[in-house]
């Protein structure tokens, strides 16, 4: 891992992590895959990009010698079994994938996903030395109602609530305001800093250690004409990148920026 360049305060390094959703086919994902490798990667900054499951192992493959890692869009949280269309933790990890998106709204709301399972998907990861990247966030309506904390905290507690310290700091937290993910509106910085400060106070109940070392990333419309600003605040660590992720120029683009903040 990068060591850290922000400060005393920073929890560690910053991530710049590319969801590519379902898109791309294998010829795209292969150009789009070598377009990053040639990316230079600040000191300081991981990037991780997430293709869907065919193209993971070729993704693992190309990226052998590049800093990037590969990471999975969902996994299954049972090793092996009768589970028709299911991919398994020991599966991703058999083909070098070393991180897992889990959580995401979209799956949340399109294939029912409840907190519930997420933690034992995140169970799962951990188990088998994979890094979960938890994505928690509210909606319009829970925001409008001013319930966002209140929300995103009992996110947290029911798929992390199981977890010891040790574990908790091998996650990644990531803070996508549903209401902000391809709809061109972001959080503010201000919108951003002050639920990244809540969920790290959330954290610092296990110890100022595991408040400090995990990356809590904001996901929501994040592209290079405001990532500056987001990236700049203390308790944001980086980005989940969906939309621009899917152009290399725009990529790179946040990439050189998380490493100046
Ligand atoms: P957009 O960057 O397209 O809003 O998507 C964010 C996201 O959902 C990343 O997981």
């Amino acid at each position: 891992m990068n060591g850290c360049v922000r400060s005393d305060l920073c929890p560690m390094r910053m991530i710049v992590a590319g969801n590519w959703k379902m898109n791309k086919d294998s010829a795209e994902a292969t150009a789009l895959i070598a377009a990053l490798k040639v990316l230079s990667v600040p000191e300081g900054v991981e990037v991780i990009v997430a293709p869907a499951f065919p193209f993971l192992a070729a993704a693992v493959d190309q990226l052998a010698g590049s800093s990037i890692l590969v990471a999975a869009q969902d996994c299954h949280e049972k090793s092996h079994g009768a589970y028709t269309g299911a991919v398994s933790v020991p599966m991703l990890k058999s083909v070098g994938v070393k991180a897992c998106i889990v959580g995401h709204s979209e799956r949340r709301q399109y294939f029912g996903e409840t907190d519930k399972v997420v933690g034992l998907k995140i169970a799962a990861l951990l188990e088998h030395g994979l890094t979960p990247i938890y994505c928690c966030g509210e909606s319009q309506e829970e925001r409008v109602g001013g319930r966002h904390f209140e929300v995103v905290t009992n996110q947290l507690k029911t798929a992390l609530g199981a977890l010891n310290s040790e574990q908790l700091s091998r996650v990644v937290i990531a803070y996508e305001p549903v209401w902000a993910i391809g709809t061109g509106l972001t959080a503010t910085s201000e919108q951003a800093q002050e639920m990244h400060a809540h969920i790290r106070e959330l954290l610092s109940a296990h110890g100022s250690e595991v408040a400090k070392r995990v990356p809590i990333l904001y996901g929501g419309s994040c592209k290079p004409d405001n990532a500056a600003e987001l990236f700049a605040n203390r308790d944001v660590n980086g980005g989940l990148i969906g939309g621009a992720s899917l152009d290399a120029p725009q990529f790179g683009e946040l990439i050189r920026l998380a490493g100046q903040a």
